[in-house]
């Protein structure tokens, strides 16, 4: 059984699972808004060890993260699939790593320390609303090429699911939750 390393925490993995099945099944700290259906792109993560013990990157992710993203390890978590029987694979989200940015905006010690912490947190929002953007013309191509349904222009498709599922992940980071969840 390989293992998943998400933002640190350990946890188990199932050949033929995405990376969001094992985080959302634990509560670990992975975003999404489309409920994986590869349009959103909140799920990315940086895969820093064991990428061969993933399937190759698809057509979708190609379609979603810029070339400059998927060569630095980026994956749609929603996409990347263990194929492999054991290994680890250590991940860090985007959605952590912007939590990270805005935590340290008030841990920062000095002033000077705290605009830094700021400019890293705009710079990501920034970086990631571009690349966001800039990628949405082939989700319409898609839609235009009968591939993709129209519902795919919409990433908040599945609202109810995401309030829920942010609850229980924020409820289990700060700690009045430790179950682990299914879905
Ligand atoms: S949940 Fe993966 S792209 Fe939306």
């Amino acid at each position: 059984m390989p293992d998943l390393i998400i933002n640190n925490e350990v946890f188990e993995a199932e050949v033929g699972e995405t990376i969001m099945d094992v985080a959302r099944r634990n509560g670990a700290h992975i975003g999404f808004t489309c409920s994986r259906r590869g349009i959103c792109t909140f799920c990315e993560c940086k895969v820093e060890e064991g990428a061969e013990l993933l399937n190759p990157i698809t057509g979708n992710e190609k379609s979603r993260l810029s070339a400059e993203r998927l060569e630095n390890g980026s994956r749609l978590s929603c996409r990347a699939v263990f194929k492999a029987k054991k290994g680890t694979v250590r991940v860090t989200s985007r959605s952590e790593e912007v939590k990270q940015q805005f935590i340290g905006i008030f841990k920062a010690p000095t002033i000077q320390d705290k605009n830094d912490n700021l400019g890293a947190l705009l710079g990501s929002v920034k970086q990631a609303s571009k690349d966001y953007i800039t990628m949405y013309p082939y989700v319409i191509k898609g839609i235009a090429s009968g591939k993709a349904g129209l519902d795919t222009v919409n990433p908040f498709k599945d609202l109810n699911n995401l309030v829920q599922d942010s609850k229980r992940v924020f409820l289990r980071q700060i700690g009045l939750n430790r179950s682990k969840h299914s879905k």
